[in-house]
C-alpha cells in the first residue's frame, strides 16, 4: 500500500517536473518564434522587420538580463515610442522564468 501511494508520488512529481521543462519551449515556439525564429536568430518576416536580435550570439545573450527579459515578457519592450514586443498575456512569473532559461539554451 505504502509502496504504491509512493510511486504515485514519484510518478506525479515527474509529470509536474517534465511539463514544466517542456513549456519554456512550447510556449517560446508558441508566442515568440514568429519573431525571434524558431532558432533564435530573429531571421523571420517579422523579426527584421522588428529588428529581433540574433539570441544565439553570445553578446546579445550577456547585454541582457534575466531580470529585463522577464520584464519585456512580461510588460512588453519598446524602444522610445515603438513597441517591439507586446506584454505577453496570462504569462506567470514561472512561464517567463521557462522562457528565459528555453532562450539562453540558444546561446553558441
Ligand atoms: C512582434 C515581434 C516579437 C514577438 C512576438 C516577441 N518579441 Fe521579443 N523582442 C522583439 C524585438 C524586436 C526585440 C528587441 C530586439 C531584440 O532584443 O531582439 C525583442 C526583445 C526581446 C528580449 C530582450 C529584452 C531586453 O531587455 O533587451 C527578450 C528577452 C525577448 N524579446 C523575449 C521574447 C519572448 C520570450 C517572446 C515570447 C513571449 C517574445 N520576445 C516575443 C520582438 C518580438
Amino acid at each position: 500500500m505504502n509502496r504504491i501511494l509512493a510511486l504515485t508520488v514519484v510518478v506525479s512529481a515527474f509529470a509536474v517536473a517534465s511539463a514544466s521543462a517542456a513549456d519554456g519551449k512550447a510556449l517560446y515556439e508558441k508566442d515568440c518564434a514568429k519573431c525571434h525564429g524558431l532558432d533564435g536568430k530573429g531571421k523571420t518576416k517579422m523579426g527584421e522587420k522588428m529588428g529581433a536580435k540574433d539570441y544565439t550570439d553570445p553578446k546579445v545573450q550577456d547585454a541582457v538580463t534575466d531580470a529585463a527579459s522577464i520584464k519585456a515578457i512580461k510588460e512588453g519592450f519598446k524602444v522610445g515610442d515603438k513597441t517591439l514586443m507586446k506584454p505577453s498575456e496570462g504569462v506567470s512569473d514561472d512561464d517567463a522564468k521557462a522562457m528565459v532559461a528555453y532562450m539562453r539554451k540558444f546561446k553558441k
